[in-house]
């Protein structure tokens, strides 16, 4: 994952070239799509989000294109913490994709857009008894699970509602997804999964469980996983688990790949959903195995921007670059300061494109200084009421979003069919405190 310890250097025309879905037009200044953004801020204020359904319906389609000339059964579950509005999930539906999910909200989400629940995996390291339930009545596809202890608690549960639970473990593999420490899962290390070595066993115990239906196994190793070099080493031992597991007479139909595929914030490698097609075609295609993906962030990811207006500029002398506040801040994107992560950044309006280029400080109004958007970034000279569009945070953008400093959650936009949709208001300051309880 890029951070600012390795800022590129370069300045907005390699964003431009590696993000096809913008446009710099003369006039109307930075488009997306056929949507000059400009307007949009005159319209619904700053800051503002913005996704665009027609991009995820391609990228969605380009992911199913790439698995169709395989002989591999595969289904896709989008996992809804990347982006959780209800027009998201709804499009996928629509689109056919099936939902990875961790919380009782996300269930419902899922539920609110009418997603047939055989087509929810219910994914999670502490699953409570109370979620637990509601999966079993509803009779979820598949929950996968991430230790002895919560399989023998949905047995237990499963018994006193008399129903079965169909169940893949989450198996830790031990590899080393190569991203940020913050996204990396599949380490020995990290609280998820069952460890490797002890997969055989509890898929075993599984068996001995009346009420669970043991359907194989699930490995997730992590988010923003640009090459396939660590799935590769993730689905060898995970062959080497299902042939062992076969051996022993259990059977094993459903194997969950996880989700994790990177995509491009700078000109950095995307994940190929061809190369990910050919790698699981070759490693699964012959032991008859029904495959599930639960991508996030590659389908949602490039899809969405953040706009924000230049509040204040600092000029600071003792300080190599200038401090460009916006009016957004942390508690609307908090990936900046959370994982380092970076962002692309350009200009709004056409008549910014033509002032010199400086290095500029961007930071938020927050009383934190990790409150930052960018560290010398090599910007057109920006100024007091410009705006600026901080690029690829359809995923993980809004959906972590705070109130933090008492500010409001921003207005969201989807571009669907070349118009714009308001699908959802910004947040009023008084619904801020409409449900705080002062004490007598
Ligand atoms: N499946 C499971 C079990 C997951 O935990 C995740 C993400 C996904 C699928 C989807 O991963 P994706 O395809 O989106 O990489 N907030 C961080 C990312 C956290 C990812 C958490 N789990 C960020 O902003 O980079």
């Amino acid at each position: 994952m890029s951070s600012f310890k390795t800022e590129p250097k370069t300045n907005y025309q390699t964003l431009l070239t590696s993000h096809p879905n913008l446009r710099l037009d003369s006039i109307k200044g930075l488009c997306f799509g056929t949507i000059a953004l400009e307007m949009l801020t005159k319209h619904y204020g700053s800051p503002l989000w913005i996704i665009n359904a027609d991009i995820i319906k391609s990228r969605y389609q380009r992911l199913t294109q790439a698995f169709q000339p395989k002989k591999i059964d595969v289904s896709i579950h989008y996992a809804v913490k990347a982006n959780d509005h209800l027009a998201v999930i709804d499009l996928l539906a629509k689109e056919g994709a099936g939902v990875d999910i961790v919380s009782l909200g996300e269930l419902k989400r899922a539920l609110q857009v009418h997603i047939n629940p055989k087509k929810i995996c219910f994914s999670g390291v502490g699953k409570t008894e109370e979620e637990l339930k509601t999966a079993i009545d509803l009779e979820l596809g598949q929950i996968n699970v991430e230790s002895r202890e919560e399989l023998l608690l949905i047995s237990q549960v499963a018994q006193q509602r008399g129903k079965k639970a169909a169940i893949c473990l989450r198996i830790n593999p031990d590899v080393n997804a190569k991203t940020h420490h913050k996204i990396t899962t599949g380490l020995a290390e990290n609280k998820f999964g069952i460890a490797y070595q002890h997969a055989l066993p509890v898929y075993k115990e599984a068996y001995q469980l009346s009420h669970i239906i043991p359907l194989g196994f699930d490995v997730h190793i992590g988010s923003q996983i640009s090459s396939v070099e660590p799935y590769q080493k993730a689905f060898v031992k995970m062959v080497d688990l299902i042939q062992h597991a076969r051996l022993e007479g259990l059977k094993v139909s459903v194997l969950d790949c996880g989700g994790g595929f990177g995509i491009s914030y700078y000109n950095e490698k995307e994940a190929n959903p061809v190369e990910l097609a050919d790698l699981m075609d070759k490693t699964f295609a012959s032991l008859d195995l029904h495959l599930c993906i639960e991508p996030g962030r590659w389908l949602v990811g490039p899809a969405g921007i953040l706009i924000s207006k230049v509040t204040r500029r600092k000029d600071n002398e003792s300080k190599a670059a200038p401090f460009i506040i916006l009016d957004a801040a942390m508690n609307d994107l908090i990936r900046p300061a959370m994982y380092d992560a970076w962002h692309g950044i350009l200009p709004v309006q056409a008549e910014i494109y033509n002032r010199p280029l400086e290095s500029l400080n961007i930071d938020g109004p927050i009383c934190e200084s990790s409150d930052i958007f960018a560290r010398q970034r090599n910007l057109p000279s920006l100024k007091e009421g410009d705006d600026i569009a901080i690029l690829d945070t359809g995923a993980y953008g809004h959906v972590m979003s705070s109130s933090y400093n008492a500010r409001p959650q921003a207005l969201q936009l989807m571009i669907k069919n070349n118009k714009v949709h308001l699908i959802k208001p910004r947040q009023t300051i008084e619904e801020l405190w409409n449900k705080e309880i002062i004490p007598e």
